[in-house]
């Protein structure tokens, strides 16, 4: 795992821009898999500035979301087609019939599971994978023992992930209990993976990611298996590293 460690979250979410810009500009097709919450939203933001400063092109790739809560639709603000068009997909040029996010709508939740991994497996894997980090490890919406050999699945979300997301919401209770998230595999199926992690709450997620032993305790720590990660951390987040 190649770790740079940034000053603070503002030359974090730069360089993150930097380097999906140049995996772009190299492979102007590129397959881009995407995370919402808040650890992204300053990336997003300057890769929009990116477009309209720096013309950069977007139109011919594709995106592929990690999760979407359950019984949340596209119009709902909450919801992570929302969050996504909101943020990016609405002010740069990509092309809205590529940017895939599972359908938290669907009839058959366990069919939407099967397609969204097929879909993965015709449009990706990533070029890119971004993620962010879970206090407790999760990454994408495997919490804590999800097997590492996960596919895409529906899951009930820790209550630990339900109050930190509770922010987005009016109250707790309208926090969504299911999600459809990418398993662990369906992450590791991606070419290169950059994680993200900022501020001091992910101090302890990062320090037990980066010392101890790979663990399905740690969901992050599967990454260990993968050959082409790059950790991007601001300071705080990296406080508790030896
Ligand atoms: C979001 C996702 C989650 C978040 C994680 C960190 O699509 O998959 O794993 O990346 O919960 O969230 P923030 O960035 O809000 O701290």
């Amino acid at each position: 795992m190649e770790i740079w460690v940034s000053q603070d979250y503002q030359s974090l979410s730069q360089k993150a821009c930097g380097m999906i810009e140049d995996e772009v500009t190299r492979n102007p097709a590129a397959v881009l898999g995407l995370a919402t919450g808040s650890t992204p939203l300053q990336t997003y933001h300057e890769m929009v500035e990116g477009y309209r400063r720096r013309s950069v092109d977007y139109r011919h790739i594709s995106t592929i979301n990690l999760d979407e809560y359950v019984g949340l639709g596209e119009k709902d603000p909450q919801s992570y087609h929302f969050f996504m068009k909101k943020h990016l997909f609405d002010k740069i040029n990509i092309n809205p019939a590529r940017t895939y996010i599972p359908n938290g709508l669907a009839e058959d939740l366990e069919d939407e599971c099967r397609r969204y991994e097929l879909l993965i497996d015709q449009i990706g894997p990533p070029d890119l994978q971004i993620l962010g980090i879970g206090q407790n490890g999760h990454i994408g919406f495997n919490e804590p023992h999800t097997s590492f050999k996960s596919e895409t699945h529906m899951i009930e979300l820790a209550e630990s992930t339900r109050k930190a997301n509770a922010r987005f919401f009016e109250s707790l209770e309208n926090v969504p209990r299911k999600a459809i998230t990418m398993g662990i595999q369906s992450i590791l199926k991606s070419k290169k993976i950059l994680l993200l992690a900022s501020g001091e709450n992910k101090a302890e997620a990062i320090r037990s990611l980066l010392e101890e032993p790979p663990s399905e305790d740690m969901p992050a720590s599967a990454l260990c298996y993968h050959e082409d990660v790059t950790l991007l951390v601001d300071k705080e987040a990296y406080k508790k590293v030896e």
